[in-house]
């Protein structure tokens, strides 16, 4: 079951453009990455259910749909994850927002987690882990054996970009994770970066460099 969604449209390819250019601030930069989880968003639930309601309008009463109750939980990956959860809590206010940290032991090369703070009722939530960057897929792939360690049955994995190596990686360890991506990109560089890229996203989004 290998699903990856890539969301195509002129507005999003415009978007993504200017995430890219390396002369973008900080400030913008943001703004792109909230518009575009904002958009992405409405990708991510498209497939949430609805039920009927009896409502009255103005001309008459009738029967109409709503979302279903569903529970949702978003997981950051800290730290360039929690640039995209301003614009999916936009669109699922009600969510409840995980976040897990990892970092890449440099003899290892394995993801560490060093923080991990879940809602206690995951196991009941669809959840929804956001990273703008899928390379290598290391920490996507720790971070779902992490939600899936704590009993979650419904995980949507929502990227801004993805390389062909990231989605090989997490389609062979998790093929029941579908991904979201705005672009799927050439591949890695020697670094493990994105190419073309938008650099380290995670430094453009805090301007820490
Ligand atoms: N993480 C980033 O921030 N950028 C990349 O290109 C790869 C991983």
């Amino acid at each position: 079951m290998h699903q990856v969604h890539q969301m195509d449209h002129p507005l999003i390819t415009h978007k993504l453009t200017m995430l890219r250019d390396k002369n973008t601030s900080s400030k913008h930069f943001r703004e792109i990455v909230r518009e575009l989880s904002t958009l992405m968003a409405y990708e991510v639930t498209k497939n949430f259910p609805l039920k009927a309601v009896e409502i009255e309008t103005p001309i008459c009463k009738t029967t109409q749909r709503v979302l279903a109750e569903k529970d949702v939980v978003i997981v950051p990956i800290l730290r360039a994850g929690l640039g995209m959860v301003e614009g999916f809590t936009h669109i699922i206010p009600n969510a409840k927002i995980g976040h897990i940290g990892l970092y890449r032991d440099p003899d290892t090369l394995e993801a560490v987690e060093y923080y991990k703070k879940l809602p206690s009722d995951i196991s009941d939530r669809e959840a929804i882990i956001t990273d703008p960057m899928l390379a290598t897929g290391v920490s996507a792939v720790h971070t779902i054996d992490i939600l899936k360690r704590d009993g979650c049955k419904n995980i949507k994995l929502a990227v801004i970009l993805a390389a062909p190596e990231g989605i090989a990686a997490v389609h062979e360890k998790h093929p029941d994770v579908p991904i979201y991506c705005a672009c799927i990109d050439e591949g890695l560089n020697d670094h493990a970066y994105i190419v073309p890229g938008l650099g380290d996203a995670g430094d453009r989004l805090f301007g820490t460099k």
